[in-house]
């Protein structure tokens, strides 16, 4: 067990990095290992979600250097190089390597697993398996429609037209990735935009892809050609700092080199409505992706009411959202998110649980909070082993009154290897505490 104790009275001041974007370092890895050549990425998250994904592509044959301080250089063995793997694929804690992976194995000579931790296999992975299969593929999951997926290999694909029923990135990508295999033309649309990196990828590897407002369509049967890759910050883990930053007093940070992919953008435009002092500036693309340096100071927040397709733009960043709630005058109300009760844990269950221990007035609801801004008290909180839970409590830390004892931390590793210390550096007083139950 790992467990943050936070002091109250910190605050957070300086110049930052973040590490990199989880999601397009997923990305890098995949479509380098599916391109002919050697890619070089730079800026790679070393989170545990993302080496989970070199892992399996290390256990199909592919060769890579690295990742030492960000930095990887994959030896792509082109769409068709992959090889069997002799054990199951343990993807972790990772809802996007499992379901990215699905798609690229759906359409692979061989069989194979997809098996992960124990948050994982609660999972639902039918919203991938039944598009996957509708193309052609064999993908069973256990009864309940969680992992493991079990994936017969030798089976011919073909292009679909799919208007997705939940709003998901990973859907859309295992598609678009077992796409490229399949016969003829595949169309995905989505019911609100969600993160495009895939798409911004398969091009930046040369990968003919059309985007149309809510639609993407791809051809199969074209190659990937390595490139290099600079992956941004990632802005749901500056998201935390900004936050912090707000809600803490005497303080002001500057992140610099964060990824704003405006499918990503909807925690900065959520904060500024809520009355954040926030400033971008902008630094141009790394990776296909814009980029931005991003300043945060101390704020006096107000309660907003958040729906519609500004959830899926902002749709990691609830838990540290719900703590700037929570120290905002008045009410928030979140509404058409019931997408956060199958995220790495219920976060809505969860987060109002954590609050109402520190005092917080938070009311669930089937797809969403009313959070009452007020006074943070201290006291011991869970994370269920969710590691944007854990580090949204250790940033409340900032705005309560007595210490914050955050359990379950371990997982922070995932996405934000280097918490810990950061934050110290920045001036949260936090601590982490090993090897206690
Ligand atoms: C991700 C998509 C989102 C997000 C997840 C990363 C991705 O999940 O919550 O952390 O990299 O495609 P959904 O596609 O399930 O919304």
């Amino acid at each position: 067990m790992l467990d943050y104790l936070i002091q109250p009275g910190g605050s957070l001041n300086g110049r930052l990095r973040v590490p990199g974007d989880k999601s397009i370092s997923h990305r890098a890895v995949i479509v380098g290992a599916l391109a002919e050549g050697t890619s070089r990425v730079s800026g790679l998250l070393e989170g545990e979600d993302v080496l989970a994904t070199v892992a399996a592509f290390r256990a199909m044959g592919v060769e890579m250097g690295g990742p030492q301080d960000g930095r990887l250089s994959i030896e792509g063995v082109g769409l068709h190089g992959l090889q069997r793997p002799r054990v199951p694929l343990d993807l972790g804690n990772s809802g996007t390597a499992m379901r990215l992976l699905a798609g690229v194995l759906a359409a692979q000579p061989f069989d194979s697993t997809l098996t992960g931790d124990a948050s994982l296999r609660q999972r639902p992975m039918r919203r991938v398996a039944d598009p996957l299969n509708a193309m052609g593929a064999s993908i069973t999951t256990a009864d309940n429609g969680c992992p493991p997926l079990s994936i017969q290999g030798g089976r011919r694909l073909q292009g679909i037209d799919y208007a997705m029923p939940v709003a998901s990135a990973q859907v859309k990508s295992a598609i678009l990735l077992a796409a490229m295999y399949a016969s003829g033309t595949t169309r995905v649309s989505e019911p609100v935009p969600t993160r495009d990196h895939t798409e911004r990828m398969l091009r930046a590897f040369g990968y003919e892809i059309e985007t149309r407002g809510s639609k993407v369509r791809l051809r199969g049967g074209e190659r990937l050609h390595a490139c290099e890759v600079a992956v941004p910050g990632d802005l749901s883990s500056a998201a935390f700092f900004l936050v912090g930053a707000t809600i803490a007093r005497d303080a002001e940070v500057l992140i610099e080199g964060v990824g704003v992919n405006p499918t990503r953008t909807g925690v900065l435009e959520l904060l500024e409505r809520m009355g954040a002092r926030l400033d971008l500036t902008p630094r141009g693309e790394a990776g296909g992706e814009p980029v931005a340096d991003i300043r945060a100071r101390s704020s006096r927040l107000h309660g907003v009411v958040i729906g519609g397709d500004e959830v899926s733009r902002a749709i990691d960043e609830f838990p540290v959202l719900f703590i700037a709630a929570a120290c905002a005058q008045g009410e928030t109300v979140l509404h058409g998110a019931g997408e956060l009760r199958v995220k790495e844990s219920d976060r809505i269950a969860v987060m109002a649980r954590g609050l109402a221990q520190l005092g917080i007035d938070a009311q669930e609801r089937p797809d969403g909070i009313i959070i009452r801004g007020g006074r943070l008290g201290g006291g011991a909180v869970d994370s269920f082993g969710d590691h944007r839970v854990a580090m949204a409590f250790a940033m409340a830390g900032l705005a309560a009154v007595d210490p914050v004892r955050v359990r379950d931390c371990k997982n922070v590793d995932t996405s934000f290897p280097g918490f810990v210390a950061l934050a110290a550096q920045a001036g949260l007083g936090i601590k982490a505490l090993e090897g206690l139950a």
